[in-house]
Order: C-alpha cells, then sequence, then structure tokens
C-alpha cells in the first residue's frame, strides 16, 4: 500500500448485532462454568446469538445497510464479506449480501481469514482500489460462531458470540484522514490444527466418512492460541507503526480484535501503548470473529472514545493461523 498515488479511505462504518442475548449466568444454567471463571479469565460478561433460521448474512445486510448509510451512499462498486460462517459452504455469501443491498451487478465475494478476515478483507480491498478496479467498496465482517459451536464445550461457548460491522471505502489521497496504510498480513499453515472445524471441506469429504461422525464442530486450544496470539498481533502492530514513522507514544489508539481482555493487557505491556488506548467492547460481545474489529470501532467512535485527527492501528490474529495490521488517521464520521 506504500507508494500507491491513490489509497482505500474509510468513509462509513456500521455495525449489528443479533438481539438475543446470553449472559454468563445463562451459559452456567446448562454447563460447568461460572460467571466468575468467564469474566476473570476473558473479560466477557455476555454476548448475542442469532435466533433459529438468521444468518451470517443477515447480519452482514444489516452492518453493510448501515454502513453505506453513515456513508451517505445508497451504492458501491464491491462487496467484500469476511466470513469464516457463511450462509452455506458454496456459493459465497457477498453475492446475496450485495443483491439484498441493491447491488446486484457488482463484484462481490468471500474472505476466509476466520479473525483476521476483517483485516485480510480491508488489504485486498484496498488493493483493489488503489488499482483502479473499484472506486468504492463496503467491506463487511460477519459471523456466527454460535451455529459451529459444540454445545457442551464450555470453553468455546463462553467465549464466541455472533455480529457483523462494517466499512464503506472510497478512493482518495494517501495522505487524507482515514486512508489506509502501512498494511501487514501474515500467516503460518503448519499451526492451522490450533483453530479449525476439521469436518466439511474436500479433506474429510473425500474420506468417505459419514457426516454423523464427522468432526464438524469448531476447536481451538486455547493455551497455545493465546500466546501466539499475543505475540503475532504485538509484532504486526509494531510493523505497521514502525512503517507508517509512528512511535509507541504517537499512536492514540490500537483497535485489536477482541479475544481476550488479558490478550488486549499483554499486548499493550509488550508494544509499550497503555492499555487505556486500546478500546475494548468484549464484555458485551464477546469473541465475534470477523465481526470483531468493526464492532469494536463502532462502539468506540460512538462513545467518543475514537476520534477523528488520532492516529489508529487496527489489528487482528486468527485460525489459520493468520495475523494483520493497517493504520490510519481516524476520519471524521457518524456511525450509521
Ligand atoms: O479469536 C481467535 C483467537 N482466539 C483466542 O485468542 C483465544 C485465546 N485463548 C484464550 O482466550 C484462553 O486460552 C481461554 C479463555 C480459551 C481459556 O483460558 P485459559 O486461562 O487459557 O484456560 P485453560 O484452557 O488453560 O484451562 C484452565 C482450566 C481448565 O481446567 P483444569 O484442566 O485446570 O481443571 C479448563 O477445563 O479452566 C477450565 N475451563 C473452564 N472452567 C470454567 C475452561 N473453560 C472454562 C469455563 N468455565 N468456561
Amino acid at each position: 500500500m506504500r507508494g500507491a498515488d491513490r489509497a482505500a479511505v474509510v468513509a462509513g462504518l456500521g455495525a449489528w448485532v443479533p438481539q438475543t442475548v446470553v449472559t454468563n449466568d445463562e451459559l452456567a444454567l446448562r454447563l460447568d462454568t461460572s460467571d466468575e471463571w468467564i469474566r476473570s479469565r476473558t473479560g466477557i460478561a455476555r454476548r448475542h446469538v442469532i435466533a433459529p433460521g438468521e444468518s451470517t448474512g443477515d447480519l452482514a445486510v444489516e452492518a453493510g445497510h448501515r454502513a453505506l448509510k453513515s456513508a451517505g451512499t445508497g451504492t458501491a462498486d464491491l462487496v467484500v464479506v469476511a466470513t469464516s460462517t457463511p450462509d452455506r459452504p458454496c456459493p459465497a455469501t457477498a453475492p446475496e449480501v450485495a443483491s439484498r443491498l441493491g447491488l446486484t451487478g457488482v463484484g462481490a465475494f468471500d474472505v476466509a481469514a476466520v479473525c483476521t478476515g476483517f483485516v485480510y478483507a480491508l488489504g485486498v480491498t484496498a488493493a483493489l482500489i488503489e488499482s483502479g478496479a473499484a472506486r468504492t467498496a463496503l467491506v463487511i465482517g460477519a459471523d456466527t460462531f454460535s451455529t459451529i459451536l459444540n454445545p457442551t464445550d464450555r470453553t468455546t461457548r463462553a467465549i464466541f458470540g455472533d455480529g457483523a460491522g462494517a466499512v464503506f471505502l472510497r478512493a482518495g489521497d494517501p495522505a487524507e484522514d482515514g486512508a489506509l496504510r502501512g498494511l501487514h498480513l501474515g500467516s503460518d499453515g503448519t499451526r492451522s490444527e490450533l483453530i479449525e472445524v476439521a469436518a466439511g471441506g474436500s479433506r474429510q469429504r473425500s474420506t468417505g466418512l459419514p457426516a454423523e461422525e464427522a468432526a464438524t464442530y469448531f476447536t481451538m486450544e486455547g493455551r497455545s492460541v493465546f500466546a501466539e496470539a499475543v505475540r503475532r498481533m504485538a509484532a504486526s502492530v509494531q510493523t505497521t507503526a514502525e512503517s507508517l514513522g509512528w512511535a509507541s507514544g504517537d499512536i492514540d489508539r490500537i483497535v485489536l480484535h477482541q479475544a481476550n481482555a488479558r490478550i488486549l493487557a499483554a499486548v499493550a505491556d509488550r508494544v509499550d501503548v497503555p492499555l487505556e488506548r486500546f478500546p475494548s467492547n468484549i464484555e458485551r460481545v464477546g469473541n465475534t470473529v470477523a465481526a470483531s474489529i468493526p464492532l469494536v470501532l463502532a462502539d468506540a467512535a460512538e462513545s467518543g472514545e475514537l476520534r477523528a485527527g488520532q492516529r489508529v492501528v487496527l489489528g487482528g490474529f486468527g485460525g489459520g493461523l493468520t495475523w494483520g495490521s493497517v493504520g490510519l488517521v481516524w476520519p471524521g464520521l457518524t456511525v450509521g
């Protein structure tokens, strides 16, 4: 993204969570867990989950609609949906989301990078805008992990929630507020088994394993993932900041994927930026996977914690393993 004479500029922001709320106490009625354990180990108090019949695409449409409204427009040249819980394995969710937003005919595709999905989607979309292939785009992060969690797994059920968030990007000047700069992306496929849904893809299907015996639930090795999340997000944020010439004291806000409040604190320590500069909404939404970063952006922008002119780095980490960061000076905008 460096050196381009055109940049992708954030010009709209919207978010949406489904209505049903599940508190820690409600989880503790059905699982061997407690509000005390979940709060102290993760910082989460409640999460939103979809109702039967609702889907990731439904949430994506709501968030996309609000981002368009925030940008003061009804149209975009491109719709990109970051998700690991698509409405169906095939086709992608984005074309239907685009049509439901009244955008039939535009380019539309999904990006799968689990909790880093939103950062990856921003990166690929920004490159398309910089190349001139698109002038405007809607980038939506949407996931409904409640649909793939093992109902008896107290650890994953305590963490994940459903939601969607979206930004509207337009072509602009690399020097203007809102311009995405300093993109950094990384991955380590040798550790793919740390976060996975083992079944449902070609590898499981080619074995002929009956569907009812397949490992269709999401699994995560929490401790290893925790350590990797801290290490990779801290390094990625630092890479982005350095590429922009920002010292740690120059960074006003670091907006990270909301995986665990203790991960935010550990990253703050590593990058030497006070934890007060890390906006967080994990207490009330949990880990919403690809929706996490735009949801916390929307909350922080609405509360005034995120203000125009602040130097901001966004950072994500997730399955793959994948990680990534991007920087911007926060633009003046009203959340849709
Ligand atoms: O979003 C993508 C990336 N994901 C992440 O970054 C998640 C990273 N990992 C984490 O946030 C944490 O590892 C978890 C929150 C998942 C788990 O916390 P932990 O402090 O690492 O716990 P643990 O897995 O080491 O388990 C400690 C104990 C175990 O019991 P024993 O074996 O010591 O008796 C678990 O069975 O805590 C138990 N435990 C629970 N107890 C009550 C695990 N989940 C729960 C629970 N309620 N919900």
